[in-house]
This record gives structure tokens, C-alpha cells and sequence, in this order.
């Protein structure tokens, strides 16, 4: 496929799959009306009142259907249909949904009468920040938010606070949120960010309206990856923080070379900025100590969200005392603005609280369980393009993987734009959704494997992948 193609299709697939890239509304025509009866009267009904028919407009896709109820590995739509479901609501579900652990401490906390006391401090938080505090190197102290957006936008503006600068590095492919310094450069069409320019710097592409452009010009986004565009920035630009994804998640899985995240730490000692890692998708799901710990790295800052609560909206910013007490800096001017009415939550804090105690039990059984399916998946799908002579590599961590149509795993956001098979990937998604297995029904969404996953859902996943990928592609 020629650049240019493989350019007006990411643009297209962009406008259906992924509305973060597109600034097309959400919602749209019910493709599947006939599949999907009684969802389609969900949505013709939630249009009349939500725009686009759905919040958090990343969840609007083709097929629209709607879920009732999720359990384990699986999820029921408002027909009656199962899923195996991979999709895990953008990943936080690493135990299965509604794992009976952590639903029995939220039923504690509802039943023994806690409540939001909003007055002070609470020993369930205390609980939770020791919990972490003692388990992930790169926390020392640590603060409650309940989206990794608050979370990320908290650590820049610390991170701005404490070294009296304003610009910001950040990822070209990566997603770290909502908000006006990180709402960009995700997956751009290669004809709006052109080549790979390295060393070098790409444009502010927002994937929001509404982003001042005199505060777009204090973002500069740079490929994974590649630590002499990183250098070159340093040089130009007084940067206050570096914020990355350890592993590039949101398109697929991105994993970092030997030695880059290394290489950002010294880059960070050497330019005096503040390292930001993003665990919101990487951290809890690969280890208690998150993927900084994988990889031998601590950064300044780290933020946690998703498997952390196990799908309670709990996200965790943490990293060196000697930043994280800006938040109370004696000196007023200096003090960095903390403040949540829901922060620290009892529900979603019981429910952080019981899923790192899950995830501590027996050895780690829980990784291991999850290591040994993702192996599964991966032997299997690589046995599977083996047998139909497919051009596809499967890239994966632990329970994470993804399914790449092209001859390597992608090293960043251009790699992958320029080879990968988007439409392919697009198709077979489709077909499996048909056939009761839940892959997120958008290009390179990462797959997630949880503990409640058997054996049996991944042998059936896998024959449906064959029987679907050989009726595509002949
Ligand atoms: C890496 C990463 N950072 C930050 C966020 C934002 O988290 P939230 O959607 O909880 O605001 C996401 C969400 O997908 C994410 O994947």
C-alpha cells in the first residue's frame, strides 16, 4: 500500500474508529440496526438528551451496542449476546470484571456507613498511599485524584512550579489525557505531521478544539523513542517536564529500546527537567511497581490509573518528597493547588485498596496467570499468520498485546502509520465481535487479558481468529 493510501485510510478509519484523532461529532448513524435492535433504541433514545449519544466520546464505534452487565472475562450486551470481553473499558479491568475481592471491600465501606467526610483526612487513604508507597520505587509520597487526566495535569503543573519553566515534552503516538498541554499528536494522518523529522520537532496537532494557541506553543511533541529530538528541544526551550508512556499503549503496544527510558533519565538529570512517566495504562497491569520498575528506571513523577482500582475511578500521582511537598509549600506562592471534592473517595480507595492486596496475594499469582495466557495469545497468533503466510507480528507485555499487520513490531507512531494494516486489522475486529469476542472495534486499540480469562477463552478466541483471518484474506 502507498503512503498516500495508507494515509487516506488512517484519515477515514480515524473519522469511525477514533474520535480522539477526529473532530467529527460522535454518534453518527446506526450502522447495525438490524444486529443490534435493542441498542439501537438505547441510542436513538440517549441522542435525545447526550450529544453524539454517548459520554466520554472515544466509546462511540460501529457497531454500537450496548453493555448490561460485565462479569469475569465477559460482557453481556442489552440483547442477550456474551462476550469475551479484551476491550477491559480501555484496561483498567486486569482482575476481570466485578472480581468478588474488591466488590466485597466496596460493599464494606457502603455497609460500615464511610462516607465522603470531605473534612479531613481519612485512615482508608492512608492506608492506600502506604500501600503504594512501600510496593512502587517511584513513590514516596503520593495524592489522590479520580481520572489519570487530573493526575497528569497535577504533575505539570507541579512539575512547571518547581522549576519556574513552562515547556513541555511529549509524545508523538502517546495519550496522556484530556487536557489542554497533553490533548494532541496522538494518532496524526502522516500527510498533516509529515515525515519523521529526527533530531526535530513535529507541530502542535490538537485532537481537541479549544486549545489556546499561545499555550500550544509551549508543547512540543517528539517521536518514542528517539532521545536526540528530546536533546534538541532541551536546547532550544526552557522545559519544565517531560511527560511519556513507558510503553506507547494507545497505539497498540509500543514498546521502548534498550536503553531509552535510561537515556530519558539522564537527559532529565542533565537538562534539570522534571521526568513524568505515565503508568495510567502501563502501571499495576505489568507489575505492582509499574513498568519503571520493569525497566530499571524511577522517575521523577508517576502517575497511575485504570488497574490500579481495578475500574474505579482512582488515579494516583506520585514521586520524590522533595516535589510532592510543593503541594503544601510553606510559601504560599510557591504551593501548588491540590484540591478535589471526590478525591480519596471511600469506594474507589477500598476498591484500590483490595486490588493491590489481590495483586500481592499468592506470590503474584495473578501476573503469573496473565503472563501465561498472554504467551498463549501470542504463540497462537503467530502460529496462525504462520499457517495463512500473513505479514503480522504480535507485540505484547504481560496480559497487554496487540496484533500488528505488518513484518515488525512498530518502534513509534510513524512506523507504525506508514506500515501497518489498518483496514485489515479493522475487519477482523468486526468479524469477531460477531462471533462474541470483544476486541475494541478500532485500529491498534490495545487487547487486554485479564486473571478471569481460562484457558478455554483464549483456545476459542484463537480458532475464531484463524476461521475469520483466512475468510478475509482468502
Ligand atoms: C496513558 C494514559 N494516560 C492518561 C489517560 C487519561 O486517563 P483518564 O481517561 O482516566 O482521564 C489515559 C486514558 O486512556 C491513558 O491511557
Amino acid at each position: 500500500m502507498t503512503m498516500q493510501k495508507n494515509n487516506e485510510l488512517l484519515d477515514s478509519l480515524a473519522s469511525v474508529t477514533d474520535p480522539q484523532t477526529s473532530q467529527k461529532p460522535a454518534g453518527g448513524t446506526t450502522a447495525d440496526a438490524h444486529a443490534y435492535p435493542k441498542s439501537s433504541e438505547v441510542f436513538r433514545h440517549n441522542r435525545r438528551f447526550i450529544p453524539g449519544g454517548v459520554v466520554s466520546v472515544n466509546r462511540a464505534v460501529q457497531p454500537e451496542i450496548v453493555f448490561t452487565k460485565g462479569k469475569g472475562a465477559y460482557i453481556w450486551d442489552v440483547e442477550g449476546n456474551r462476550y469475551i470481553d479484551y476491550h477491559a473499558a480501555f484496561a483498567p479491568h486486569l482482575l476481570g470484571h466485578n472480581d468478588p475481592y474488591v466488590t466485597d471491600a466496596v460493599m464494606s465501606v457502603l455497609r460500615e456507613g464511610d462516607s465522603l467526610y470531605g473534612a479531613g483526612t481519612t485512615q482508608l487513604e492512608g492506608k492506600l498511599a502506604e500501600l503504594i508507597c512501600r510496593n512502587v520505587p517511584a513513590a514516596e509520597s503520593v495524592q489522590f485524584l479520580n481520572t489519570g487526566s487530573e493526575a497528569t495535569c497535577q504533575a505539570i503543573r507541579l512539575a512547571r512550579a518547581v522549576t519556574q519553566r513552562d515547556h513541555i515534552i511529549v509524545m508523538q503516538g502517546g495519550y496522556n489525557g484530556w487536557h489542554n498541554d497533553v490533548a494532541c499528536n496522538l494518532m496524526t494522518p502522516l500527510e498533516v505531521i509529515g515525515p519523521r523529522v529526527s533530531p526535530g520537532e513535529y507541530p502542535f496537532i490538537p485532537i481537541s478544539a479549544g486549545i489556546p494557541r499561545e499555550h500550544q506553543k509551549l508543547v512540543h511533541s517528539v517521536n518514542f523513542n528517539d532521545l536526540q529530538s528530546v536533546e534538541y528541544v532541551c536546547e532550544k526551550y526552557p522545559v519544565a517536564a517531560l511527560i511519556a508512556e513507558p510503553i506507547l499503549q494507545n497505539i497498540g503496544i509500543v514498546k521502548p529500546e534498550a536503553g531509552y527510558l535510561k537515556g530519558l533519565r539522564k537527559l532529565a538529570d542533565h537538562y534539570k527537567f522534571v521526568f513524568i512517566l505515565d503508568e495510567v495504562k502501563t502501571g499495576f497491569r505489568h507489575g505492582i511497581g509499574g513498568y519503571a520498575k520493569i525497566a530499571g528506571v524511577v522517575p521523577d513523577l508517576v502517575v497511575f490509573g485504570k488497574a490500579v482500582a481495578n475500574g474505579y475511578p482512582m488515579a494516583v500521582l506520585g514521586g520524590k518528597k522533595a516535589l510532592m511537598d510543593w503541594f503544601v509549600h510553606p510559601e504560599p506562592s510557591k504551593r501548588v493547588l491540590l484540591a478535589g471534592t471526590y478525591n480519596a473517595h471511600p469506594i474507589p480507595t477500598a476498591a484500590a485498596i483490595a486490588t493491590i492486596e489481590r495483586l500481592l496475594m499468592n506470590n503474584g499469582e495473578v501476573y503469573q496467570k496473565v503472563e501465561r495466557l498472554g504467551q498463549k495469545m501470542q504463540s497462537g497468533l503467530e502460529k496462525i499468520a504462520a499457517t495463512l503466510g500473513l505479514k503480522a507480528v504480535v507485540a505484547r507485555q504481560g496480559s497487554a498485546f496487540c496484533l500488528y499487520f505488518m513484518d515488525h513490531c512498530p518502534k513509534d507512531w510513524h512506523d507504525l502509520a506508514a506500515h501497518h494494516n489498518f483496514a485489515l486489522d479493522l475487519k477482523l475486529r468486526l468479524a469477531l465481535i460477531g462471533s462474541g469476542i470483544y476486541f475494541f472495534p478500532a485500529a491498534v486499540k490495545q487487547c487486554s487479558i485479564s486473571f478471569a480469562h481460562s484457558d478455554e477463552d483464549i483456545a476459542f478466541t484463537l480458532d475464531q481468529i484463524q476461521i475469520h483471518l483466512r475468510a478475509i484474506v482468502g
